[in-house]
């Protein structure tokens, strides 16, 4: 039986007092033939592990090499080395994976994350890593909690459908038709009748159409799962595949939901900073040293952990799409020509440089821009009645966040049947490929509203990863999909 083992985390919470215990994991060191830093995974502490002198048989000792698996028994005592609490006196030691130290592709010195963006396999096994896939893990506990508590339905929407959410065009096919030879119609289109659904079908873009049809019948409902966009953006922030959590709920207008988005990032930052202060003072401390290489006015004015705190702290800065443009278009930054796309006014959507040069140089927070131009945004979204002439809205609200610009994508929903089908004809989407989504506004619609939090991008800015690459664990991007 293997489970009678204790995990570091735990052991080192332990007061030694001679204590029998088992643990297992990974070396990370053995230095002087004398100390094993052994590594579970539970925590970056390792336990030294004290072999002492003519204990363990020398070939046993040749083979705890970096990285092999060990499984030691021993009794627990206070350290009387400076760096840690306890030792645990090997009684036991046995191998489980020998590990071959010349090899081994991760030695114990520092490699840069693009290097280890090759070893994706292995990278789980470095101090930087293990924070980021705890503090990772942690997030996505923390928004199941706070879903559950407030009595929000998790629903699994389908991976492969037919329609795209976004309307964007973004898709990954799905198929089975031969590639050689793809069957054609009388058109000499491909025939996707013939094909795996009788029809054409895509990996989803969102969740969010089928997350409507169960908020109109359960109240308030989220979604949490992969999405794929097959957008050529090779970005530190865009990801072919990405999760996304997508809550969506029935009596809610523009500000219901940008309360809840906001309480909600408060909420998940908030559990990681009581249930992870270890990795995240350990991130802190290395995004801290990263800094120190930029010139000054590069570096973030605030630590990650006081830059949390901060928010947590603090209200969003709430702004029309509108206002937003007047202060950009007044500011320093464009009149001296240094946005790499000038603003040229009402209308523009807006790019990442802009959105940073809000919340990082403005505001100093984060921000909600709302109503924005309809002309910019998806179909679906409520098409504000009080617009400036010539200038039609939409209920949309982005998050801005520093350091990482667009986190949250939302909207209150257009109920209206006649709007919606006014809007879709007018961008050319076809009514009877929604004759379902439509329905909802036949059969008891409601004002209702909801968002999309890219899960990544929130794991970038809690854990101050610069690269999204590094906040996944197998990265999907243009040109790369190993492991
Ligand atoms: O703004 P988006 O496209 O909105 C939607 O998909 C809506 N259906 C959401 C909703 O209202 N239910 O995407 C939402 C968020 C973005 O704000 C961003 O954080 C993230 O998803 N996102 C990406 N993250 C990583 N890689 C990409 N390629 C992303 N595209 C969007
Ligand atoms: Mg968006």
């Amino acid at each position: 039986m293997f489970n009678k083992r204790i995990r570091i985390r735990e052991l080192l919470a332990m007061e030694p007092q001679g204590q029998e215990v088992t643990v297992m994991g990974w070396v990370r060191t053995f230095r002087n033939n004398q100390f094993i830093a052994l590594n579970d995974g539970s925590t970056n502490q390792n336990i030294q592990v004290l072999v002492e002198l003519g204990s363990q048989g020398e070939e046993l000792l040749k083979r705890v090499t970096t990285s092999a698996s060990l499984k030691v028994t021993g009794t627990i005592v206070p350290s009387l080395g400076k760096g840690q609490k306890m030792d645990l006196k090997a009684a036991r030691i046995e191998i489980l994976g020998d590990s071959d130290a010349e090899k081994y592709p991760l030695q114990p010195k520092k490699h840069s994350l693009e290097f280890l963006r090759e070893i994706a396999h292995l990278r789980f096994r470095t101090n930087t890593f293990g924070a980021v896939f705890r503090v990772r893990h942690a997030l996505a506990f923390a928004i199941h909690r706070f879903f559950n508590e407030k009595g929000f339905v998790y629903m699994h929407t389908p991976i492969i459908t037919a329609s795209d959410a976004e309307g964007a065009g973004e898709m990954f096919r799905v198929s089975t038709l031969p590639f050689d030879q793809t069957p054609r119609n009388d058109k000499g289109e491909v025939d996707f009748k013939q094909d795996f659904f009788g029809r054409a079908t895509n990996l989803t873009v969102s969740g969010q159409l089928e997350g409507e049809l169960g908020a109109t019948a359960f109240g308030e409902i989220y979604t949490f799962g992969p999405t794929f966009r097959a957008e050529n953006s090779n970005t530190a922030r865009h990801l072919a595949e990405f999760w996304m959590i997508e809550p969506e709920m029935a009596f809610y207008d523009l500000e219901d939901n940008m309360n809840l988005a906001e309480e909600f990032i408060k909420y998940i930052i908030r559990y990681a900073m009581e249930h992870n202060r270890e990795d995240l003072e350990f991130l802190a401390q290395r995004l801290a040293d990263e800094e120190k290489q930029l010139p000054q006015e590069k570096r973030s004015e605030m630590g990650l952990l006081e830059k949390l705190e901060f928010v947590l702290n603090n209200g969003f800065e709430r702004l029309t799409y509108t206002d937003a443009i007047e202060i950009l278009k007044e500011s320093n930054h464009n009149k001296k020509k240094k946005f790499q796309y000038p603003i040229t006014g009402w209308g523009m959507d807006l790019q990442s440089e802009h959105e940073r040069y809000l919340v990082e140089k403005h505001f100093k927070k984060p921000v909600i821009l709302y109503n924005y131009p309809a002309a910019i945004k998806a179909f679906y979204m409520r098409q504000n009645d009080d617009c400036a002439p010539g200038q039609p809205t939409v209920a949309a609200m982005d998050i801005l966040a520093p350091g990482i610009g667009e986190i949250v994508g939302g909207s209150q929903r257009e109920e209206r049947l006649h709007k919606l089908e006014d809007r879709m004809k007018e961008i050319g989407i076809p009514l009877e490929e929604l004759w379902w989504y439509l329905d909802t506004r036949r059969y008891g619609t409601v004002p209702h509203a909801g968002f999309g939090l890219g899960f990544e991008r929130m794991v970038q800015f809690v854990t101050g990863m610069t690269n999204i690459r590094d906040v996944i664990a197998f990265p999907r991007t243009p040109g790369s999909a190993e492991f």
